[in-house]
């Protein structure tokens, strides 16, 4: 979703002044572009990059990403995994149209004994894992952040990060409830309420995109 949040020659220009994707990379925007419906959700080159600086910095064993869509976000991370701890990502997706993008995508760029896409719903996904996760991308159905903060955050490791994208919604979220407003901005709304005012966690809400909030273990 194009956010408007920051103007948009001012993110043409962060873009701009940002190392270009992959080649890779590039294709698969290309492609998520020209057949898949709801391009908007891709993650994008600087959001795409903010996360593979994520993982460089935070140096996770086990990613989840909750949202794989065409792969753009789980294949920016896997660019900074570990190779040495053989580190890996598990990315939850609902939609099998999606998820077949993504995974021959994934297989194009060699990533695929990294990168493994569970198809279903993510709660029961998350169900089946053990974790620890040392770092979880929450990017699904705004709906459902609630209850994958509330899933994950038990499985988090001690340093872990939970990074969730779409926090501000272009804004919505900022502006007094209204009965006009979506379920997405309404859980939203709640949902940026409750990481707030939980004492379990550190967070910080970042006006990146579409609004990224970080949080870690208090
Ligand atoms: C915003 S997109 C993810 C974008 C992706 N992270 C990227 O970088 O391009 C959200 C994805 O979540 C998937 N999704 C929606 N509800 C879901 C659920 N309950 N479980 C798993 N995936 C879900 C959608 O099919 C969609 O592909």
């Amino acid at each position: 979703m194009s956010p408007d949040l920051v103007a948009d020659e001012v993110e043409a220009y962060a873009a701009a002044h940002t190392t270009p994707p992959a080649e890779h990379l590039r294709a698969l925007a290309l492609q998520t572009r020209a057949t898949l419906s709801s391009p908007g959700m891709l993650t994008g080159d600087v959001e795409g990059r903010f996360l593979e600086f994520l993982v460089f910095m935070s140096r996770p064993r086990l990613v989840l990403e909750i949202g794989t869509f065409s792969g753009y976000s789980a294949l920016s991370m896997a660019a900074a995994l570990d190779p040495i701890a053989d580190a890996r990502i598990v990315s939850c997706e609902l939609s099998d149209e999606h998820a077949d993008v993504a995974e021959r995508h994934i297989a194009a760029a060699g990533m695929a004994d990294r990168i493994e896409v569970r198809r279903g719903p993510a709660l029961e996904t998350i169900d089946g894992l053990d974790g620890p996760f040392d770092l979880v991308f929450i990017d699904a159905d705004k709906t459902g952040y609630l209850d994958y903060y509330e899933a994950v955050l038990p499985k988090l490791s001690r340093d872990g990060l939970i990074v969730v994208d779409n926090v501000l919604w272009s804004g919505r979220v900022a502006g007094p409830p209204s009965a006009e407003d979506s379920d997405s901005t309404a859980a939203l709304r709640t949902f940026n309420e409750h990481v707030t005012a939980d004492e379990r966690v550190v967070n910080v809400m970042l006006t990146v995109r579409d609004g990224i909030t970080l949080a870690r273990r208090a």
